[in-house]
């Protein structure tokens, strides 16, 4: 399958790790040139390393996104490099699990400031040099869909994600198209990192799914790199669940 992304300048938030890395692959292969935004310059490093079997046509960028600071210097460096860019996933997200009593102010910071303020300054500070005819794509997750146990913050955040995605697309309907994915779990890193705090399984995480498993990462970049593609020219504002069926009940 190829989308036809030749010669497009793609960014990819939290494009070091997960669903965006498996995204940069992918992109890489159908010819784009990709940036990918991380905050760990090691782990940057590793996925660089990774991405260059498939093109070098890759850079990192190492900049933290909850900042406006941070989204400013993305938009920066695409200025001094290709000047514009065609594709943008905001895929850079953090997950913690905490219940309403034991939320602290600075738990709402932690999520919020990346998931949900990232999302809107990278998009603000990047919009700009995004040429017509060009794609957003926001990773939301199942979460805001429905309730989710336990990560109130994480749902709202989430829930947020798409609400932003609907507003943006609307008001840049005539010039770039905004739509967002929303994920059920999926095994990547964010995942192992739940699984490890021993709370529950795989195969408990993967029982109410009615594929009966996870997704995996290649899945959801199939699906972002499909919304992201010029063939896909007439989608603004939607929210797409990919999540083996989780949320049709
Ligand atoms: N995996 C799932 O089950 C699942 C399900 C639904 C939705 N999602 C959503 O999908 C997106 C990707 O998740 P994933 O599973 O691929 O996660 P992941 O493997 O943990 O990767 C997260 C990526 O985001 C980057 N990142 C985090 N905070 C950042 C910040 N402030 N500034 C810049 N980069 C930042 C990380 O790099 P650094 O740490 O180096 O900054 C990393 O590259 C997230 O938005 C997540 O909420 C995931």
């Amino acid at each position: 399958m190829n989308y036809d992304l030749a010669g497009k300048i793609a960014v990819i938030s939290g494009g070091t790790s997960g669903i965006g890395l498996a995204t940069a692959k992918k992109m890489l292969e159908d010819g784009a040139e990709v940036f990918i935004v991380g905050r760990n310059a090691e782990r940057g490093r590793r996925a660089l390393h990774t991405l260059a079997m498939f093109s070098e046509k890759v850079q990192y960028i190492k900049a933290d996104v909850s900042t406006l600071q941070g989204c400013k210097q993305v938009a920066e460096t695409i200025k001094e490099g290709p000047a514009k860019a065609d594709v943008l996933v905001n895929s850079a997200g953090v997950y913690s699990e905490k219940r309403l009593e034991e939320i602290a102010e600075e738990d709402y910071y932690s999520i919020m400031d990346t998931n949900v303020k990232g999302t809107l300054f990278l998009c603000q500070s990047l919009m700009p040099l995004i040429s017509v005819g060009g794609s957003v794509i926001n990773i939301a997750s199942d979460a805001a869909l429905e309730g989710n146990y336990g990560c109130p913050i994480y749902c709202a955040s989430k829930g947020a994600v798409v609400a932003l995605t609907r507003a943006l697309a609307l008001d840049f309907a005539t010039k770039i198209r905004v739509n967002c994915i929303c994920p059920g779990d999926v095994a990547t890193p964010m995942v192992e990192a739940q699984l490890k705090t021993g709370q529950y399984t795989l195969q408990e995480m993967a029982l109410p799914y009615p594929m009966e498993r996870i997704g995996r990462p290649e899945e959801i970049a199939h699906v972002i790199c499909s919304v992201a593609s010029p063939l896909n020219s007439y989608m603004t504002g939607s929210i797409i669940a990919v999540d083996g069926g989780l949320t049709a009940k």
